[in-house]
């Protein structure tokens, strides 16, 4: 499968652990997370310099980011060379955006070893990192030369991880695909599942239809697969990114979404119950964590990168299967849904 792009086109190659792990070149760098570095790093490249950051989401941090920038220059890493992002979600979102600003730009090699970063985040050149006010606020898009999957690493994902993978997964099929939550609804997705390459190859294909489209999230296509993310990433944010998993508050978000959809009109009855229900099944968590409020959620999704000012932008189901980037959301209608939600 190819990624088309504005300066080209790079490939994702699915393929073993072993096999991605011969073909990064010689005098690569890379940087992985200290649960990966316990598992792999003296099987991965131990020939290749490797740089190991804490595991977790508060490492996609200015201080991480500032720590590989200089780690690659006081290695004397040259232009020409790669640099490996070998972990999840947040290794390739800080590694890729060191690999966009060290020099001007190195070419970038990810091998995601998360099912989340499979199906969403390795592809499609989004990289960046977090601040305390808001999730990937600083960032770039940074296409890789390839993205090397090797689903058997996902037999040694955390149970917890591999399910926060799934919302990702379910997320595709919410906005575009109902056969897919047909089919998963019938059998929920679990680790070891012999579905799982064909379920990754298809979300992989759908998510490069979209960001073919619209690579830069200028037409509002792109923004569609961050259904579930704005509530999502403001869960992530009011708990200092030490609470839910991404994946888990993204599970929360796409309920919570679904509920604002269906009281603004925007999605048929009963598309909150149906969405609440595969998640579940899934599971997901669902329900807001009690202590945060309606309008803290509220102003923190106002930091959000889509919010124009004029209230909030949020990806909008209109039943399964269906989304759209809906812009100026009045603030007190979300207020509203979110408060109804958490009385149910
Ligand atoms: N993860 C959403 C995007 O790549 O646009």
């Amino acid at each position: 499968m190819k990624i088309r792009h504005r300066q080209g086109a790079y490939p994702i190659i699915f393929t073993t652990l072993e096999v991605a792990r011969e073909a990064v070149p010689a005098e690569s760098f890379v940087v992985t997370d200290s649960h990966l570095s316990e598992k792999y790093v003296h099987h991965f490249r131990p020939d290749l310099p490797t740089l190991v950051v804490p595991a977790g989401e508060t490492s996609k941090s200015m201080e991480q980011f500032d720590r590989i920038l200089n780690w690659l220059a006081r290695n004397g890493m040259r232009r020409h060379q790669h640099l490996v992002a070998f972990g999840g979600g947040m290794i390739g979102d800080l590694a890729g955006f060191a690999a966009s600003t060290y020099m001007r730009g190195v070419p970038l090699i990810q091998i995601p070893t998360t099912l989340l970063s499979m199906v969403d985040s390795s592809v499609g050149g989004k990289v960046g990192i977090d601040l305390p006010s808001g999730k990937n606020l600083v960032g770039a898009f940074k296409a890789p030369t390839t993205v090397y999957i090797c689903p058997e690493v996902l037999q040694t994902l955390p149970d917890r991880e591999f399910t926060a993978g799934v919302a990702e997964v379910l997320k595709y099929g919410f906005i575009m695909d109902e056969p897919l939550i047909t089919s998963l609804s019938k059998l929920p997705l679990m680790p070891g599942d012999g579905r799982l390459t064909e379920i990754i190859r298809t979300c992989i294909s759908h998510k490069a239809t979209i960001v073919e489209r619209d690579e830069m999230d200028t037409s509002g296509l792109r923004a569609t697969l961050n259904f579930g993310h704005t509530v999502g990433h403001a869960i992530e944010t009011l708990q200092d990114f030490q609470g839910l998993l991404h994946g888990e508050a993204v599970a929360v978000g796409m309920a919570t979404e679904a509920q604002i959809s269906e009281s603004l009109g925007l999605a048929p009855p009963l598309t909150r119950a149906a969405i609440t229900a595969t998640l579940s099944a899934h599971n997901l968590p669902t329900a807001i964590p009690d202590e945060l409020s309606a309008k803290d959620l509220v102003q923190a999704m106002l930091s959000d990168k889509k919010s124009t000012g004029d209230g909030l932008a949020l990806s909008l189901v209109g039943g399964i299967g269906t989304c759209k980037l809906r812009t100026g959301v009045n603030v007190d209608d979300v207020i509203r849904s979110i408060d109804e939600l958490k009385r149910d």
